[in-house]
């Protein structure tokens, strides 16, 4: 339901009900300007993500789970290794996400851990380029940084004896100082050296500096724009800032040696990427493009075959809810093509 409440600001209220669930969203948490109906799209899915009610309500839908299927690769291990072995097959490498986070027993951060476990046991006997990328407050970050640092650490060790990476994700800003430290301390044990890498995120004002220490160190760093509402004072509120921004941390990851994944759809900061590599005469084999399952698959494809390395991220289990919500808000638009699909046989 849309309410209309002055001539300045719209709220929205959203209602599901069914025989067993019902939620609704406080409308006064949606105010945003009227005169920005992107901006009013993309918090709401950003507020949808983090609403649990709903949450509960979609996850457990067999719509729900039917329209994740673009973006998210099913719910088992055996799914998600069957979607790395098709795109393996397209000379695409992949980073394979169990999806969940802020657990809320250090029972369940144990179990996603356990999972990962099994994955990497999956993906050793394999012939795939294939890691593994997690988020910290999957591994028990809320309830004891410590707990989530030892079985971090424990998941690092599995990587480091097969020979595969841990990519740790880079969530909100409340975690971003944290993740730094964590990640800086894994990285500095020898063993664990070149198997622990990191997510920096363009939009926050921060993130040169941030760069800059983890260089020093030699740690492998993944750059995205970055996917959750952030206040003005932390990260830029304008696309074209952090376009800018995007582009001049690219040009202090591409020279530094270490082997870097330029994540993202955007055609321009692909371009400025392959531009600047074949001004500095960067190999292409020095650093990779990632993007996301089920996104821009056809450009994914045609950099493989102009020669890149691409690198596809793989989600896949039943929490996909919250990752489902916010590629909706980076691209509203996606609701029409879900639709559009959805009803297509
Ligand atoms: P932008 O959002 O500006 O979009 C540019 C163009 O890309 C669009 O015009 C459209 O064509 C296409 N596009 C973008 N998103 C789309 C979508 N959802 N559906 C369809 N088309 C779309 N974030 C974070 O905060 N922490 C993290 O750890 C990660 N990890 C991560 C890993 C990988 C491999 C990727 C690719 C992205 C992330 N992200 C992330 C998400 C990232 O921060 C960002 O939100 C998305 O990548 C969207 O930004 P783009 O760079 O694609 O550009």
């Amino acid at each position: 339901m849309v309410i209309l409440s002055s001539p300045r600001y719209l709220g929205l209220e959203i209602r599901v009900n069914s025989g067993r669930h019902s939620a609704t969203l406080c409308k006064n948490e949606l105010f945003v300007p009227i005169w920005n109906p992107m901006s009013l799209l993309r918090s709401t899915f950003i507020r949808l993500s983090q609403n649990a009610p709903i949450r509960r309500f979609s996850e457990s839908s067999t719509l729900g789970r039917r329209m994740s299927s673009r973006f998210v690769a099913g719910f088992r291990i055996e799914d998600a290794m069957a979607a790395a072995h098709a795109l393996g097959s397209q000379g695409l490498a992949v980073t394979l996400d169990s999806l969940g986070e802020n657990v809320a027993t250090p029972d369940q951060a144990r179990q996603a851990a356990q999972v990962y476990h099994w994955l990497l046991d999956a993906i050793a006997p394999s012939q795939l380029d294939a890691n593994v990328s997690l988020k910290l407050t999957q591994m028990g970050m809320d309830l004891s940084p410590a707990l989530a640092e030892e079985i971090v650490a424990g998941l690092v060790q599995h990587a480091s004896i097969i020979g595969s990476f841990v990519r740790v994700d880079m969530e909100g800003t409340a975690y971003t100082q944290a993740t730094i430290d964590m990640v800086r301390r894994l990285h500095a044990k020898p063993e664990f050296r070149g198997h622990v890498g990191i997510v920096i995120q363009a939009y926050l004002r921060r993130s040169a500096d941030d760069i800059a220490a983890l260089l020093s160190d030699g740690i492998r760093i993944r750059l995205c724009k970055g996917a959750y509402k952030e206040p003005p004072d932390l990260a830029f509120p304008d696309k074209a800032d952090v376009d800018r921004n995007y582009i001049a941390l690219m040009q202090m990851l591409l020279p530094s040696g270490v082997f870097h994944g330029i994540a993202t759809h955007d055609p321009a900061m692909i371009q400025a990427t392959k531009r600047f590599a074949r001004e500095q005469k960067i190999g292409l084999s020095t650093f990779e493009f990632q993007m996301l399952y089920g996104i821009r698959r056809d450009l994914q494809r045609s950099l493989v075959q102009e020669g890149y390395r691409v690198r596809v991220y793989v989600p896949f289990g039943d929490e996909w809810y919250p990752y489902f919500m916010r590629r909706l808000a980076e691209r509203p638009a996606n609701v029409l093509f879900l639709a559009r699909n959805f009803f297509r046989k």
